[in-house]
C-alpha cells in the first residue's frame, strides 16, 4: 500500500478565485457583441473568430458571426483547430494573429478552438515561439494578452473560465500555459451552443468536466470553495449527462451540464489536478485517445488509488454520484459505492472501462507508467495527490487499468 503523508485540512489551504465577465443562461450567446462593445469601451472593433470544422458544420460558427455582424462588429475566421491541438496548429495561428490588427479574439468550440484562441490571444503580444509559453505550471506570461471571449459548444473543458490551455508539445506530452492572463474577459454559458454535441463527445466532455471536479475534491489542496463547485457540479453530472448523451435535445440536460462544466473550470482555476489527468495526458496523445475518453478510464482509479489517505472525502461524494449511502454503512463501504457509480457511469454513457478495449497492448504498461513518471514533478502531485506515486504502485494502478478492474 502506497505511504500516506501529511493530513489534509481544507481549512488551513489559501485559495485565490480571480473572476471576470460570464454571462449565462438560454440564448445568452447573442450578448456577445454588446459584451464586447461594452469590455472595449468603443464602437469600432475587429475580432477573429477561432473555430474548427465541426462547428463550422453545425452551423454554430455561423449564428455566432450573425449576431457579431449584427452588432456592427467586424468578424474574421479562423476554422483550422486540430482536435486535441499540437504546437504546428498554435504556430499558425500565431502568424494570423500577429498579421492581422485584432481588438479581440473569440474562441468557439470545446477545449481545442477555446484553447487555440488563448493562446493566440498571448501570442499576438508576447515575442517568440510558442514552446517558450507552455512550459507546464511555470507561468511564463509576461505581457497582457488581448481581450477574449470563450464560448463552449461541448460542456466538460471548463476553459471558458479557466487558467490553462493545453497542447500537445513538440516532444508529443500534453503540455500546457498555467497563467491568470489565460481566463476569459468574458466567458459565454449557453446551452443552446451545445445541442448539436455529437453523444459520444458529449459523454467525453462530461467526464472530462466530472474528472475536474472529483479531482479538485479529492486533493491535498481542496478549499471549501472549490468542494462547494465541485459537489453541487458532481451532482448536476450525475443527474444530467446520461440525459445529455442519450436525448441530446433536453435543454435542462444541457443546461446543468453547462453550468457543472463552468463550475468545473473555476475548481481547477484554484485547485490543480492531480493523478487523474495526469494518467489521462499521459495516455491520452500516444494513443490517439481523446482527452474525454482518457480522463473516462482514468477517474475512478483516481478515487481508487486514493481511497486509503481520503475514504472520508470519496465517501462525501456518494449521495451526490446517486450511490448508496446509510448510516449503517462504513465509511469505506460508502467510498467503495462511490466509485462503483463513477464507474457506472462511464459504462451508461458508452464510454470504455479497460485499456484493453481501447486497443493498448499490455505490453505498453511500462511505457505509460514511465509516461506518467514523467509528468510527476510538472504536476507537482507530491504537493496535490493525496497518496505519494511510485512507479510500483503506478505499475499497479495502470495493470488495473488495462484489465478494467477499478
Ligand atoms: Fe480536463
Amino acid at each position: 500500500m502506497s505511504e500516506v503523508f501529511g493530513k489534509h485540512d481544507p481549512y488551513l489551504q489559501v485559495g485565490r478565485l480571480s473572476l471576470k465577465g460570464i454571462v449565462f443562461g438560454v440564448g445568452s450567446y447573442a450578448r456577445i457583441g454588446s459584451e464586447i462593445k461594452q469590455l472595449l469601451g468603443k464602437d469600432q472593433v475587429r475580432t477573429l473568430l477561432v473555430t474548427d470544422e465541426g462547428i463550422e458544420k453545425a452551423g454554430t460558427a455561423e449564428k455566432v458571426r450573425q449576431v457579431i455582424k449584427d452588432s456592427k462588429i467586424v468578424v474574421e475566421t479562423f476554422s483550422e483547430t486540430e482536435p486535441e491541438p499540437t504546437f504546428r496548429c498554435l504556430r499558425k495561428i500565431t502568424e494570423v494573429v500577429r498579421g492581422g490588427k485584432f481588438d479581440v479574439i473569440i474562441g468557439l468550440g470545446g477545449g481545442s478552438s477555446m484553447d487555440v484562441a488563448k493562446t493566440a490571444s498571448i501570442m499576438a503580444t508576447n515575442p517568440g515561439d510558442v514552446a517558450e509559453y507552455y512550459q507546464f505550471m511555470e507561468d511564463k506570461v509576461k505581457i497582457k494578452p488581448l481581450p477574449k471571449v470563450m464560448i463552449s459548444t461541448t460542456s466538460g473543458t471548463g476553459s471558458e473560465v479557466s487558467f490553462g490551455a493545453v497542447a500537445t508539445d513538440d516532444n508529443g506530452f500534453k503540455n500546457f500555459i498555467n497563467s491568470p492572463f489565460n481566463q476569459a474577459d468574458i466567458s459565454i454559458v449557453d446551452p443552446l451552443m451545445s445541442m448539436t454535441c455529437p453523444p459520444r463527445l458529449t459523454a467525453g466532455c462530461g467526464m472530462d468536466a466530472l474528472a475536474h471536479l472529483a479531482e479538485a475534491y479529492v486533493n491535498f489542496a481542496a478549499t471549501p470553495l472549490t468542494d462547494t463547485f465541485a459537489l453541487h457540479g458532481i451532482r448536476l453530472i450525475a443527474e444530467n449527462l446520461r440525459e445529455a448523451v442519450y436525448s441530446g435535445n433536453n435543454l435542462t440536460a444541457r443546461y446543468n451540464m453547462a453550468i457543472a462544466s463552468t463550475l468545473g473550470g473555476l475548481s481547477t482555476s484554484i485547485v490543480p489536478l492531480n493523478i487523474g489527468h495526469c494518467i489521462s495526458e499521459g495516455i491520452g496523445p500516444v494513443y490517439k485517445i481523446s482527452h474525454g475518453v482518457a480522463n473516462a478510464l482514468a477517474l475512478p482509479h483516481q478515487m481508487r488509488y486514493n481511497l486509503p489517505a481520503m475514504a472520508g472525502r470519496i465517501a462525501a461524494l456518494a449521495p451526490h454520484l446517486g450511490a448508496r449511502c446509510s448510516p449503517d454503512m462504513s465509511t469505506r463501504e460508502i467510498a467503495e459505492n462511490s466509485i462503483e457509480a463513477t464507474k457506472q457511469l462511464v459504462l451508461d454513457v458508452g464510454l470504455p472501462i479497460a485499456l484493453k478495449d481501447v486497443n493498448i497492448p499490455r505490453e505498453e504498461i511500462p511505457r505509460i507508467v514511465d509516461r506518467i513518471m514523467k509528468l510527476h514533478d510538472p504536476y507537482n502531485l507530491a504537493y496535490y495527490n493525496p497518496l505519494k506515486i511510485t512507479p510500483k504502485n503506478l505499475t499497479e494502478l495502470v495493470t488495473n487499468m488495462w484489465e478494467g478492474n477499478v
